[in-house]
């Protein structure tokens, strides 16, 4: 590899509150070693048509307390074909980019590794999912600030499942993964928490809300990760308990896209600061095929690959602490 003179950033995937501050970074870093910085609109997509855009220090101004992404997300099927990506790298290569940084999750990155195998091109990738779901780092930029608003809604909706005694059952996001649900279920203080890395069956959902009930709650929350394993779905979950505990009046509610929007939080602004700078860092070194994350608050990079299969563990401890919270 020679040397770097202009590197090309993108989102891809599903957003993620801090998307923006991690553009802002790449953007600021590279004007800081005086390298060119392209901004890709709309992911792999946007790089197969060759819709770039100039970034430089000052046309990011005021973005990283914006949510969503000033470059547009997509998820491209024609970069999953190989004609896809010769169209892309031949733009890379008509643009005189020498390398790149993607800023998505796991299908964000599996492009990137493919990419660089077929093409011997510099990929570096910043892991910004709400989801949590990458191995190498213990943050993804997005998670804080999504956990912050499925909290902030499940107190809201526990204010009127309170005054109704109601019991609620609230979706949350996290694709396959229980970082969202189990982290927002316990600042929550939610009565049970399903995430599909525990099936704890349906006989201990019951259980568990027959011992809330005798222990004198008049009103619950579940918080179920949208993955979770239990086999029926939010609104299925509810109909059964209704129909096993005819004495609780239960109601469903599906937080959705919400927890992707929104400015995101200071944790998420700096996470994605440090990781924008190392990005940058390791490109102009000629890394690449590497991920940046964050591990007991240091700056670390992973093989790519191994970012993606790594595998996610969720903290059993945490499950504990439910546990003895609900009683
Ligand atoms: O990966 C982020 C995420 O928000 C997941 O939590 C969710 O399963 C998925 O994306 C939703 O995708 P879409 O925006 O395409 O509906």
């Amino acid at each position: 590899m020679g040397k770097i003179n202009k590197i090309a950033v993108m989102t891809s995937g599903g957003d993620s509150p801090g998307m923006n501050a991690a553009i802002r970074s790449v953007v600021r870093t590279c004007a800081f070693y005086d390298k060119e910085c392209i901004g890709v609109y709309r992911g792999y997509q946007g790089m197969i048509e060759g819709d770039f855009t100039t970034l430089t220090a000052r046309n990011i101004n005021n973005i990283i307390n914006k949510g969503g992404t000033i470059l547009k997300s997509a998820r491209s099927d024609e970069f999953r074909t190989s004609d896809g990506r010769k169209k892309a790298f031949q733009q890379l290569k008509d643009n005189n980019i020498d390398g790149l940084v993607v800023i998505g999750g796991d299908g964000s990155f599996t492009g990137g590794v493919v990419f660089n195998k077929e093409y011997n091109f510099p990929v570096i990738g910043i892991p910004g999912t709400i989801d949590n779901d990458i191995f190498g780092t213990s943050h993804t930029i997005g998670y804080d600030t999504a956990l912050n608003t499925a909290v902030d809604a499940i107190d809201k909706i526990r204010d009127t499942a309170s005054s109704h005694n109601r019991l609620f059952f609230v979706e949350v996001m996290g694709r396959d993964a229980g970082f969202i649900a189990l982290n927002a279920g316990v600042g929550a203080g939610a009565e049970e928490i399903l995430i599909p890395e525990e099936n704890l069956g349906l006989d201990r959902l019951l259980e568990s809300l027959v011992k809330s009930r005798k222990s004198g709650k008049s009103s619950s929350i579940v918080v179920v990760a949208e993955g979770d394993k239990s086999g029926k779905n939010v609104f299925e979950l509810a109909e059964y308990v209704e129909e096993n505990m005819p004495e609780y009046d239960v109601r469903v509610s599906v937080l959705g896209h919400m927890q992707r929007g929104g400015s995101p939080s200071c944790f998420d602004r700096v996470l994605a600061s440090r990781l924008g700078v190392k990005a940058v860092e390791m490109i102009i070194e000629n890394k690449t095929n590497l991920m940046i994350g964050l591990k007991n608050n240091t700056v670390i990079t992973t093989d790519l690959e191994e970012a993606i299969t790594g595998g996610h563990e969720i903290n059993k401890e945490l499950l504990r602490v439910s546990d003895i919270m609900s009683t």
